[in-house]
């Protein structure tokens, strides 16, 4: 089955719900962040995962939904964190209502999240809680770390390697790892496709990284920049740093130090010096070695080949996005 399928199912069953209730003010913004689109990569390979390892996918349906809200929650409070005013080409919820909007709609969410694994039997409902629970502590642990670092000059690339894992491969990880607990597959087959999806979500912030300084504007639905202005030490600027002569790195260093009101020249200063070393190729170097680990993961797997095919399939997909 593609990934379009899946996720015409998914939006589906998104659909089918009735999201907005009183009081408005806490669930609009809630409907609105859900309906405003996005790529709905986890919910698709929790829906994946458990069609390889059961045949079924609709049982995943409640899951996958639970993941999405939840990543949707990060992506609101996240927004307020990076202090960001575009959305998948549209007002953050911040910037549209107001902070603490922001702030108690993703805390529904959340629980909102919980909520659908009412759904599954005790056995399945226990181990979809647990590992939901270690995750979403760890996307916080990650988040923290990424804010840390917009004041620290001393990260380093494993640092951050370290900080991307656990703001967002242990989600996309998990996703894999629900679709495979909703099919009760062994604990081997979860756990080795658990390690597929922290590699393949290394990849994915690789490329989200790339993307915001390097994507196009009128597609990528972000603030371009929005890393350089806010001082994110992204692997662009690690690796940067790292190879680059004493005037640049003196340049790169002050730069970011600065939080401006007006960032053009910072921007296009610091792009420029990007280019300069080739850290456009130098990443896109990384996001393939990520994938290719992904991929070598897949071969352990006891699995059919049509599985390892579509899940292959969705990591070339991913590589070749541009949003
Ligand atoms: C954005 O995630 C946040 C990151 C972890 C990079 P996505 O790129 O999956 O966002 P949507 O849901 O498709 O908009
Ligand atoms: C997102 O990292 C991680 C989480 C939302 C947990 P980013 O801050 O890079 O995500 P975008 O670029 O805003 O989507
Ligand atoms: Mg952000
Ligand atoms: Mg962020
Ligand atoms: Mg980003």
């Amino acid at each position: 089955m593609d990934i379009l399928h899946y996720q015409k199912s998914f939006l589906n069953y998104l659909e089918s719900k009735n999201w907005i209730q009183e009081p408005k003010n806490l669930y609009e913004p809630i409907d609105y962040i859900l309906q405003l689109g996005g790529k709905r990569i986890r919910p698709i390979l929790t829906l994946m995962a458990a069609n390889i390892f059961s045949g079924n996918f609709q049982k995943a349906l409640p899951a996958a939904l639970a993941i999405e809200v939840f990543h949707n929650f990060t992506l609101v409070h996240d927004d307020i964190m990076d202090d960001a005013p575009l959305r998948r080409g549209q007002a953050t919820v911040h910037e549209k209502w107001d902070l603490n909007t922001g702030i108690l709609s993703g805390d529904a969410m959340l629980i909102m999240a919980y909520q659908y694994f009412e759904n599954y039997e005790p056995s399945v409902f226990q181990k979809l809680a647990k590992l939901f629970s270690k995750t979403a502590l760890e996307v916080c642990d990650g988040q923290q770390l990424d804010v840390d670092f917009e004041t620290r000059n001393d990260v380093s690339i494993p640092a951050y390697i370290d900080m991307i894992r656990l703001k967002t491969s242990v989600l996309v990880a998990a996703a894999l790892k629900m679709g495979a607990i909703v099919a009760e597959t062994s604990d081997e087959n979860a756990d080795l496709i658990y390690d597929f999806g922290l590699n393949l979500g290394l990849a994915f912030q690789l490329q989200d990284d790339y993307l915001d300084t390097f994507g196009d504007p009128e597609t990528f639905g972000k603030q371009i920049a929005g890393d350089i202005i806010e001082n994110k030490k992204t692997f662009l600027y690690l690796k940067c740093l790292e190879i680059a002569n004493e005037e640049d790195q003196q340049k790169l260093t002050f730069f970011y130090q600065q939080k401006l009101q007006e960032n053009s020249m910072k921007i296009t200063e610091v792009t420029q010096i990007f280019e300069r070393y080739d850290i456009p190729s130098l990443v896109q170097k990384q996001i393939n070695s990520y994938t290719e680990k992904a991929f070598e993961t897949l071969s352990d797997m006891e699995m059919e080949a049509t599985g390892k095919q579509n899940l292959k399939q969705f990591g070339l997909w991913l590589m070749n996005r541009s949003v």
